[in-house]
């Protein structure tokens, strides 16, 4: 029987555009994985989905103008049109919104409750008459217990860094409406953690996890005390118990679970809705969680508790790869200072292997990791382009000049011919156990040695000579290069597949790649006188400037997010009358024609439409706008300004513009004609 293997990914809360950094910690290393096991024979499950309950979704939500349904609806669609860009192969990809993820979260509830390992207690919480809802820690501001600091988290002060609880806050405020708050009395049900703490000990010391998992845990199981997995909120799993209202779940405590009803709708979907107990109710599958190392104590403890405590044969897990961190060019990715990669103009530029590889390549695996845009265009084009691509395209157009584009057939070996091969078998066996291991920069410094090895080989036996002097010698040392693509493809597909199949199709192929034998590929012996594939260019070339660009827009980025939140106000005007203000002439302008003025850094000269008739202005808006970009957009223009010359033009009125700092925007009106009034 093939052995099963349950791969998952933690959960990403829908409550916004994940990023690269994500990916390399919990993302990749799952895909990757769970397509060499494929490649291997074994029988994967590899799933994961949205996690969409929760205070991080409703603060987000709120703080967007969204309702938490919206929310999760909007970022579960970009985050899986982000994971599919990315070519990443889940059987299946839930949320926790669906339907049937409740039943087996309440199920582990009741279960423990009944087990007792679960305890009912009253507690003092924060109260807002206001919004007559109790608030969560991260709704919660106020003076910091230790320093005094004010606005001081609810959980956390950011001054001194001392960590309370938000009862013991100073002057509490809800951070939303600034509304004071109060305690008041309210029940919630506690998991007894502390009475795993020997059971999960000793499950801890059968394992042989990564020792920066390892140690962690065992230093947290030591300290596990009573955690509540109730909320008082109404976005969530309700409590299964009667008078419960405004309760639910704490979503740590459905999350997880997440995994087990994703599971569970992919059986569904595939019409055998039993078929997921095969993997979670056997003791010989292999479980296997991926995840960024803040996710460890839920995956290596809690959840294991929850599945100790509760009555069904789940699994328990097997390994916990935990990455560290993937910094951005020395700094945390973080959208809101503008620290990131904007993700359509990436992939309008480079393509999902390459950034694979990039993130592959220097994977968080043992210390936090970064990408730089200097690295990322070393990977492409020294490593991906300059030998793995380049061997691949030396080798097919030279056989498709000389060898009639077919496979040539293997003639008398020479020590040479010998010791590549053998070289390629033993690298081929190296990056087998690197992907075991979960190692997948070593996994990509070995793809590169194959690649460079075959550099080295095709140099050295110089075929263009033997195509001269001896072709029966040509033809065995393009068979060889032929062997080494072959290689090169299998071992590269966990990480860059779609460029492997590329190659897969170039030795002539029909089948698909993903769909082979590790062994079956690796033993394989391509029939001579197969016809190749056309030889295609597998990568291209990133320019210096290119990558200055990128650099540039990166400062830009986060200069332009630092400026909006350092507002410097002006201050108000001395009120005038409603009469005064009715003398300007507002109309809807659109713009038909723009250029830029000679010798002028910010000057435009548009031509506007305003109705009755065509005006032309000088605004000094070209750093922020190019010409071809205003022509057709609709803006709010002054119509009764007196004419004034600018640079020798005249102006025959002005286009509104709002401006803060470095920033400025055309308020727009874009569904009005021109020579509508604004009022
Ligand atoms: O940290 C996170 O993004 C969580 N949403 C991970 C949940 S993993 C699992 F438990 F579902
Ligand atoms: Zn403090």
């Amino acid at each position: 029987m093939k052995q099963k293997i349950l791969i998952t990914s933690a959960l990403p809360y829908a409550n916004g555009p994940l990023h690269f950094g994500h990916i390399a910690g919990a993302y990749l290393p799952g895909d990757c994985h769970a397509r060499y096991q494929r490649f291997k024979g074994r029988d994967v499950l590899y799933i994961c989905g949205s996690d969409e309950y929760g205070i991080a979704i409703t603060l987000s939500a709120e703080m967007e103008g969204r309702t938490p349904k919206e929310q999760v609806d909007l970022y579960h669609k970009i985050n899986s049109d982000f994971f599919r860009q990315l070519n990443f192969s889940f059987d299946h990809y839930s949320r926790t919104t669906w339907k049937g993820h409740a039943g087996p979260v309440q199920q582990f509830f009741r279960e423990l409750l009944e087990n007792g390992y679960i305890e009912e207690k009253v507690t003092d919480q924060l109260y807002s008459e206001e919004d007559g809802r109790f608030l969560a820690d991260r709704y919660v501001v106020g003076e910091c217990p230790s320093c005094g600091y004010d606005p001081a988290r609810g959980d956390e002060c950011p001054k001194c860094g001392a960590s309370y609880d938000a009862i013991q806050l100073k002057n509490p405020r809800s951070k939303l409406t600034g509304s004071s708050l109060s305690l008041k009395k309210t029940k919630h049900w506690f998991l007894l953690l502390e009475k795993f703490r020997e059971p999960l000990l000793e499950w801890i010391e059968t394992k042989n996890w990564k020792p920066n998992v390892i140690n962690f845990i065992r230093g947290y199981i030591k300290n596990l005390h009573p955690r509540a997995i109730t909320r008082d909120m109404t976005w969530g799993i309700p409590v299964p118990l009667p008078d419960t209202d405004g309760k639910v779940l704490y979503v740590w405590f459905d999350a997880p679970i997440g995994y087990i009803s994703s599971s569970m709708e992919w059986a569904q979907d595939i019409g055998k809705p039993d078929k997921w107990k095969d993997y979670w109710c056997d003791a010989d599958t292999k479980l296997i969680h991926f995840l960024g190392k803040d996710n460890i104590p839920f995956h290596a403890a809690i959840f294991p508790a929850m599945i100790m405590g509760q009555n069904q044969p789940y699994k328990l897990v097997d390994d916990v790869p935990a990455n560290e961190f993937y910094n951005l060019e020395g700094h945390k990715f973080s959208k809101s200072e503008g620290w990131t990669i904007d993700l359509e103009d990436f992939f309008s530029k480079y393509t999902a292997d390459q950034i694979r590889y990039a993130i592959a390549a220097n994977a968080p695996e043992t210390t936090d990791s970064e990408f730089t845009w200097k690295d990322f265009q070393s990977r492409c084009n020294a490593e991906l382009l300059g030998k793995y691509g380049n061997l691949v395209n030396r080798v097919m157009v030279f056989a498709s000049k000389q060898c009639d584009g077919k496979i040539p057939s293997l003639g008398v070996l020479e020590s040479e011919d010998q010791a590549f091969l053998e070289r390629l078998k033993e690298l081929t066996e190296q990056v087998d156990e690197c992907y075991a291991q979960y190692r997948l920069r070593a996994a990509c410094h070995l793809i590169m040695e194959i690649a460079q090895e075959g550099n080295v080989y095709f140099n050295s036996r110089r075929p263009w000579v033997q195509a001269k002097e001896n072709r029966d010698k040509m033809f065995t040392t393009i068979r060889c290069c032929v062997e080494c693509l072959k290689l090169l493809a299998l071992v590269s597909a966990p990480i860059i597949p779609e460029t492997a199949q590329k190659i897969w199709q170039m030795l002539g192929i029909s089948s698909k790649l993903s769909e082979q034998s590790w062994d079956d590929v690796k033993s394989m012996e391509l029939p001579d006188n197969q016809v190749l594939g056309k030889p295609e260019i597998l990568f291209r070339k990133i320019e210096d400037t290119e990558i200055a660009q990128e650099l540039e827009k990166l400062a830009k980025m986060t200069k332009k997010v630092k400026q909006s939140g350092e507002i410097k106000l002006e201050p108000l005007k001395p009120s005038i009358t409603f009469d005064e203000f009715t003398k300007l002439d507002l109309r809807v302008g659109q713009v038909v024609a723009a250029e830029a003025v000679p010798k002028s850094k910010k000057l435009l000269k548009l031509q506007v439409d305003i109705g009755h008739e065509i005006r032309t202005v000088v605004s000094g808006i070209s750093q922020f706008y190019k010409p071809e970009e205003l022509v057709g957009k609709k803006v709010v223009f002054v119509a009764n300004l007196k004419p004034t010359k600018l640079m020798g033009i005249e102006s025959q009125g002005m286009v509104l513009a709002g401006s803060q700092g470095d920033l400025l925007e055309l308020p727009a009106a874009e569904a009005l004609p021109p020579g509508s009034v604004v009022s």
